[in-house]
């Protein structure tokens, strides 16, 4: 295998996951002329823009010798190898030889590893294998009422599936978030609520969380939270305080091996028109700081889809349904039957 990350690639979540869409960049990351190189699960990318602006994500890899295509350059529309500049068009072929111009060029649609990329919502997008699903909807995005902030990216050394479960996780709040989205000394209870699926992938009815310490204002509010997840790796809230404000956050979490992970954040909110941009990413970078200690402290690193394997009360519902979720997507993408999962003990 060229580039063999050390995930075990027989585990159901990396079968899951290599048929999804992941962010690996944000688009204006990658200019007309300027390739970027990427990690995605183990793998080692090159993303490149074509003549028209198309997105091309490829294995880092020129047939030729070897070499990093992502150390070289896009000219005319094509990438040109660093080593001995040869070109290739976006269909992989090899178009020019330079030590030998007046030759034919060898057919290298063997040795050129083409991945599906697209690019939606300011992002570049990957999956490695045709995609299970098709890219996650973000609501707001074009909804002018609704401002949209960039957060992050956040490096976590800790697994993306455990860092989307502990996003989906209402019941942390006081603890990891002591003194800003609840008290740990007076925790409320989380209120029994419930999962839905469909072919949109999973979604709560509404939760709500009293925080003593307030949103962005810094007043305190009951907030009601509902909770998606689109794909493994998107998952999204709309957290509703009063009759009409909504603070909603898109979050991606790029698996780039078993236990690093990215997270790009975007935020729409549509209200505060005086809350200023570095009031909110003051915020969302200490709860994701906040976040990093714990899902990097985690083990095993790698999310457990087997539910005997750690202990579960009601209030971890979404969780529960997120991991059952992620074991039937690796089942069908291994083209393995789906087994029903026992339930877990302490569940009911
Ligand atoms: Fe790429 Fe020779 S290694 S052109
Ligand atoms: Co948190």
């Amino acid at each position: 295998m060229l580039y063999a990350g050390k995930w075990d690639r027989a585990g159901l979540d990396y079968q899951a996951l290599k048929k999804q869409w992941h962010v690996v960049a944000r688009g204006e990351e990658v200019s007309a002329e300027q390739p970027k190189a990427v990690r995605l699960l183990g793998e080692e990318l090159v993303l490149w823009r074509d003549g028209s602006g198309q997105i091309h994500a490829w294995k880092d890899y020129c047939g030729h010798r070897g070499a990093k295509l992502s150390l070289g350059c896009v000219k005319k529309g094509e990438i040109e190898c660093p080593y001995h500049g040869w070109r290739f068009d976006a269909g992989g072929q090899c178009t020019r030889v330079p030590a030998h111009p007046d030759q034919a060029t060898p057919s290298s649609a063997r040795l050129i590893f083409r991945h599906h990329a697209a690019e939606r919502y300011g992002l570049i997008w990957v999956s490695l294998d045709a995609p299970q699903r098709p890219l996650p909807v973000f609501p707001e995005w074009e909804d002018d009422s609704f401002r949209k902030v960039f957060a992050g990216p956040y490096r976590y050394m800790g697994n993306a599936l455990r860092s989307v479960e502990n996003f989906l996780d209402a019941s942390h709040f006081p603890f990891v978030h002591a003194n800003l989205n609840g008290d740990p000394d007076a925790p409320e209870p989380l209120p029994d609520y419930q999962v839905f699926k469909d072919e949109h992938g999973l979604r709560t009815s509404e939760i709500s969380v009293f925080q003593p310490y307030g949103d962005h204002r810094g007043i305190p509010v009951t907030a009601r939270y509902t909770y998606s997840v689109f794909n493994p790796t998107t998952a999204y809230f709309v957290k509703k305080t009063g009759d009409t404000e909504r603070f909603c956050t898109f979050l991606n979490a790029t698996p780039v091996d078993e236990a690093e992970c990215v997270i790009w954040l975007i935020v729409a909110i549509n209200f505060g028109a005086d809350l200023s941009e570095e009031k909110i990413l003051y915020r969302q970078d200490m709860v994701f700081e906040q976040d990093r200690l714990i899902v990097e402290s985690q083990r095993p690193a790698r999310l457990p889809l087997d539910l005997q394997q750690e202990m579960h009360v009601r209030s971890d519902r979404l969780g529960i349904e997120y991991r059952r979720w992620i074991k039937e997507l690796g089942l069908a993408a291994a083209g393995q039957d789906h087994v029903e999962p026992r339930a877990a003990a302490l569940m009911s």
